[in-house]
């Protein structure tokens, strides 16, 4: 099992809160998705002999290509690679990107799932994170995409955004649940260095959420999509009848994936690569045949603390079986020794020799899981 994923570092305006790599001149952006089908075709071994099952369009903006430079993306996917196993192709999309012409060119090509960035569905949370979207304009994405036939739509959401009160966290939870989606991805506003609200806070010139706020906003999340029969599947994520988001759960349980395009990581055993976060110096590798990355050979501690990390935020949790198996004996001696103290106060269960954090403690997973790291 493996997984690709594909980075578009353009968007149309940035957005207060967002660190991610991206730049907003777009003149060049053929130029860059040709110098993206030749990272695929340098790339093409890098998964050799893995059934590629995944395949996730990022950014950036995705969405802000136009079917010719997505023609050239998905035919060299196509010559570099077996994708006889693909069961997910999902797309990243802005809203404002997704009329019914757009959607309807989507729907012929192979991408069967589309990741829609709402963040919410309220105007003066949109106005203050500078999203290029109104609310109207999410809402009738989303229900254009589903006549067309899309059938596996998630959402992103932001919740703890300053201004938010459980009254409006309440109304954009009830309109993303009346959409009949089949997937919520839900993050806490974060304030990141480099970004507008995190430039603002450095000045003291912006107001953070309070904790036990975005605490209360998390917990009336799980509430909502419970009674909606959305199952939690991990921490930010949640699924009606089983639509796991397939790519990223590889990630969370340890499959190789090749990372393309600035910025873009990848992982394959015990070493995870990363490219370059410079559009220019992208271009300007590739088009000599060099591979602008740079990469690390994880320790067998960093091993562990990542299958810690990312198991606890997951309904599959920690096998203890598996985890002899790759760290031995001794370090799940360890886990269970860090845990007791949960497992006694009921936070973690151990269910068939698995540990699982328990419904009512998932807000404190990140904690339970470093509790368990090794240093
Ligand atoms: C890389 S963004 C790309 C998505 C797409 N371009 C968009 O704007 O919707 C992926 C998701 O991460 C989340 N995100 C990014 N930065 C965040 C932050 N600082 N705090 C909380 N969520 C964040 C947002 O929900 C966003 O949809
Ligand atoms: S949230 Fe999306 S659209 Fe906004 S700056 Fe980040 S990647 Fe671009």
């Amino acid at each position: 099992m493996a997984g690709i994923y594909i980075h578009i570092p353009f968007c149309k305006q940035a957005c207060y809160y967002c660190n991610f790599h991206f730049s907003t001149v777009l003149s060049y952006k053929e130029k860059l998705v040709e110098a993206i089908a030749k990272e695929l075709f340098l790339r093409k071994d890098y998964l050799k002999n893995q059934a590629i099952q995944t395949i996730y369009l990022g950014g950036g903006t995705p969405s802000l290509l136009d079917p010719r430079e997505l023609d050239i993306i998905f035919n060299t996917l196509h010559k570099a690679f077996d994708l006889s196993a693909i069961k997910e192709f999902t797309l990243e999309a802005n809203p404002d990107d997704l009329n019914s012409n757009f959607l309807n060119y989507l729907k012929k090509s192979p991408i069967n799932r589309l990741s829609i960035g709402i963040q919410s569905f309220n105007d003066t949370d949109l106005q203050f994170m500078n999203r290029a979207h109104k609310a109207e304009e999410a809402i009738n994405c989303i229900k254009t995409a589903q006549n067309i036939g899309f059938n596996n739509i998630s959402i992103d959401l932001i919740y703890g955004i300053p201004g938010m009160n459980l009254e409006r966290w309440h109304q954009n939870l009830a309109t993303a649940f009346s959409l009949h989606i089949q997937h919520l991805s839900s993050y806490c506003l974060t304030i990141e260095p480099k970004t507008v609200f995190g430039n603002q806070l450095a000045k003291n010139h912006f107001i953070t959420t309070p904790e036990e706020d975005s605490e209360e906003q998390f917990l009336y999340l799980i509430e909502l999509a419970g009674k909606a029969g959305f199952e939690q599947y991990e921490i930010s994520n949640f699924a009606k009848d089983k639509a796991y988001a397939q790519h990223n759960t590889q990630y969370w349980k340890g499959s190789p994936y090749l990372g393309v395009g600035p910025g873009a990581h990848s992982f394959k055993a015990n070493e995870r690569s990363w490219n370059i976060s410079n559009n220019q110096q992208y271009m300007h590798a590739i088009e000599k045949g060099i591979l602008p990355l740079e990469s690390e050979t994880l320790s067998i501690e960093n091993q562990y603390n990542e299958w810690v990390m990312t198991g606890l935020r997951t309904i599959w949790g920690l096998n203890l079986d598996e985890g002899k198996d790759k760290f031995g004996s001794d370090r799940m001696s360890y886990l269970q020794k860090q845990l007791a103290v949960y497992i006694n106060h009921e936070q973690v269960k151990q269910v068939n020799n698995t540990l699982i954090i328990a419904e009512h403690a998932r807000f404190l997973a990140d904690g339970i899981a470093s509790a368990a790291f090794m240093v």
